[in-house]
């Protein structure tokens, strides 16, 4: 049960206790948190759910694959370097403590 902390553009700061297994956006969207709107529901084909990882973290997911990578050229708010799409990004208990960021926009 991987505790994950948003941090809102604004400064803002929300802790979700996500269940293992849900991706960084189910676990947003199911805690009712606004700036993610997911609004593909988890297919990879709207970029609404474009979160900063914290860089301490980067190293602890997965390499994404070329359709996260291609969707992330189309995000509302800037690409960074740290930039993920939270439905690629599967929570496991050893994400316990992950800080992301949420960007100024989805749309
Ligand atoms: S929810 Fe649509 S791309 Fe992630």
């Amino acid at each position: 049960m991987p505790t994950v902390i948003f941090n809102f553009a604004d400064g803002r700061q929300h802790t979700v206790e996500a269940v293992a297994g849900q991706t960084l956006m189910q676990a947003a969207v199911s805690s009712g948190l606004e700036g993610i709107l997911g609004d593909c529901g988890g297919a990879c084909q709207c970029a609404t759910c474009h979160i900063y990882i914290d860089q301490s973290w980067l190293d602890q997911l997965p390499e994404m694959d070329g359709m996260e990578d291609d969707m992330l050229e189309g995000t509302a708010a800037p690409r960074l370097a740290q930039s993920r799409l939270g439905c690629c990004v599967i929570l496991e208990a050893v994400h316990e403590g992950m800080v992301v960021t949420l960007p100024p926009t989805q749309i």
